[in-house]
């Protein structure tokens, strides 16, 4: 049963009573959080967005109230009008723990059940139960704090765009299958039967449209749909900022970003960014740290080791360097006396990166240990030693094979090294960096052609464009990422703007004239019209966020996000549908496979 609101209006917010309100008679409106009964009186500690106030009512101040109070159970939704007064014993740890209110009248405008999840700070209840109860899980004050926050950096990107003359312009949803490469969602047409919608993997083809048409320059911060793996930091439908500039070139895009970045972390999290931000092109990127988004909180960067065992008898290091491949290094400090047991756990781990295995030496005070001691002469293993600087303490960690296989497994072991060490643990660096001068294409031996790194309307190097037909594993592009602490947290290319280009670009790519257009021909049937030259960029909001509230799961800053299977758990979404729905839309199911665990 619930009372009406009929006569009573808030004044103020529990969260927002201090002690400059003593005095003051009040109306405050929330949940409660707990509520105890010390005999003669009744403490409530209520709960509202902005924060917890305790209120006290006594027998003695109105027995009529006292008796409606303690009837109220935890999550209860109450009115409370009272005196604000000073706290007796005063609680220095909550913001309001001054003063309480004296509650003189209370109404219950609604009971609750007793909730499936506790709402309070650091829960732990399973995550589909959190899921499921999504709603009762956002009262809690750290959610609520995460979504304050998701507010705050929304306005601040908003206002800083609009200060720099951006216009913020909305894109369809319901659309074509865009080039960012993942998986498209689909919706069906019940106009067109057999046709399908396909929700945009990202704003990509409609805002080169509207440079075309003048816009310049735009932003959006839009809801893009991807059906890929989900991980910690993915999740199906994810936010981006994009934004589009016309007449710009590279160091535009990214002098604007750095000014929005620079504001975005010292506004929402007192962050200072320093200016100019680094820039690294890909191929040190991948050479020092294997990895495209490298973390350079931490520092062992990998070695090439290669000429320092040319020579050498180990018939693993011999064929790899034979096949083209490399030998490389990485150095752990204070790892000498590192257990062989915890060695070997190593190597299976790099063996998950397709590593075939991992070599090693420990160069202790008195002796070096290491299996492969006995195939390296005197002046092989003081090469080695010497080529990665290795001092007393250092464990040495090597792999052998192709460059691609002893990059990524090295780099995933420098990760992985720097977590079992907890090398970060009171680090609070913001370290970003711009990758840069990325490949414009990579070769897909599976299928046996050259396909886009990001999309194929982004513009080659100038001085690579020559080797565009002749060798295009060479070739690099415009594009650039912002990497923060070894995420990625966006990215973004020149265009071409050239019809030529485009259509050599399209013909290394294996597109036909016909199939090009099949796919893209709007955009190309668009750019006959004098299209600008433009560039743009788009952050994962949804990262973010991450980052300026501390949390390493994508699902704590997205008010409804799905499971890891892209599930609901509160809706229950995806779902069967009528009949009559799918018949209108000309839709037969041939097999329905039902998951037991959602
Ligand atoms: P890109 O595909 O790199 O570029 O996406 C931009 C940024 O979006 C974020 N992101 C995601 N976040 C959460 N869940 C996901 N599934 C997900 N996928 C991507 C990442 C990424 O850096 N149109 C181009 C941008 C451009 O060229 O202007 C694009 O979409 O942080
Ligand atoms: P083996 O002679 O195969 O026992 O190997 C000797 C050492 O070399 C072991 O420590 C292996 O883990 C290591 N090893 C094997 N293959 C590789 C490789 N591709 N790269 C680096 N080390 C390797």
């Amino acid at each position: 049963m619930g009372e009406s609101l009929r006569g009573l209006k808030r004044t103020t917010m529990c969260g927002d009573l201090r002690e400059s309100h003593i005095g003051n008679v009040e109306t405050v409106m929330g949940w409660v959080q707990k509520k105890r009964n010390l005999g003669g009186l009744v403490f409530i500690d209520l709960r509202d967005r902005e924060g917890i106030l305790q209120v006290v009512f006594g027998d003695a101040i109105n027995s009529e109230a006292f008796k409606k109070a303690d009837l109220v159970k935890s999550e209860y939704c109450i009115a409370v009008t009272g005196k604000i007064v000073k706290r007796e014993s005063p609680n220095e740890s909550m913001p309001t723990g001054m003063v309480e209110l004296q509650g003189e009248n209370i109404r219950i405008l609604s009971e609750s059940e007793t909730p499936p999840i506790y709402i309070k700070e650091d829960l732990d209840a399973a995550e589909n139960i959190r899921l499921k109860y999504r709603y009762l899980d956002l009262r809690r004050p750290d959610m609520q704090r995460i979504f304050k926050i998701r507010h705050k950096a929304a306005k601040v990107i908003r206002d800083f765009l609009d200060e720099k003359g951006f216009l913020e312009m909305e894109t369809p949803m319901l659309t074509k299958s865009t080039p960012e490469g993942a998986r498209d969602y689909l919706v069906p047409s019940r106009n067109f039967q057999g046709k399908f919608y396909a929700l945009p993997q990202s704003p990509q083809l409609f805002k080169q449209l509207l440079m075309v048409s003048g816009y310049d320059k735009y932003f959006q911060i839009v809801k893009c749909f991807r059906d890929e793996d989900l991980r910690a930091n993915r999740q199906p439908e994810f936010t981006q900022v994009d934004m589009e500039l016309s007449f710009v070139e590279e160091d535009d895009v990214i002098a604007v970003n750095e000014e929005l970045i620079k504001k975005v972390f010292k506004e929402i999290a007192g962050v200072d960014v320093k200016l100019p931000i680094e820039r690294m092109p890909w191929k040190i990127a991948m050479e020092k740290y294997g990895s495209d988004k490298p973390d350079l909180r931490f520092g062992m960067e990998i070695n090439d080791i290669t000429k320092a065992v040319e020579g050498c008898d180990f018939k693993v290091f011999k064929s790899a360097i034979e096949a083209g491949g490399s030998v490389r290094a990485i150095k752990v400090p204070n790892c000498a006396d590192m257990g062989r047991k915890q060695i070997d756990k190593l190597g299976e781990f790099v063996k998950t990166y397709k590593a075939k295995g991992l070599a090693w030496i420990a160069y202790k005070e008195n002796e070096i240990k290491s299996p492969i001691a006995k195939f390296l002469k005197e002046e092989e293993l003081a090469a080695v030693l010497k080529s990665v600087d290795a001092k007393v303490g250092d464990l040495i960690l090597i792999v052998a094979d192709k460059n691609s296989v002893v990059l990524q497994a090295l780099g995933a072991l420098r990760l992985h090294m720097c977590k079992e060490l907890d090398l970060l643990k009171d680090n609070k660096e913001f370290r970003f960096v711009w990758v840069t001068e990325f490949p414009l294409l990579s070769y897909n031996e599976e299928e046996g052609r050259f396909q886009a790194e990001h999309h194929p309307f982004t513009m080659p190097m100038d001085e690579d464009i020559q080797y565009l037909e002749s060798d295009p594993g060479r070739v690099r592009a415009k594009a650039y990422d912002i990497v923060l602490n070894g995420e990625e947290l966006g990215g973004g290319s020149v265009r071409i703007h050239d019809t030529a280009l485009q259509e050599r670009m399209f013909k290394v790519l294996g597109f036909t004239k016909e199939s090009a257009w099949e796919r893209f021909g709007f955009l190309l049937e668009a750019f006959k019209f004098g299209p600008p030259p433009h560039a743009g960029l788009a952050y994962g909001f949804d990262r973010m966020i991450m980052f300026l509230a501390g949390t390493e799961n994508i699902k704590d800053v997205i008010t409804f996000p799905k499971n890891q299977n892209a599930y609901c758990p509160l809706t229950e979404a995806p779902n069967v549908v009528d009949e009559k729905q799918l018949c209108e839309l000309g839709i037969g199911i041939t097999k329905e496979e039902e998951k037991e665990e959602q």
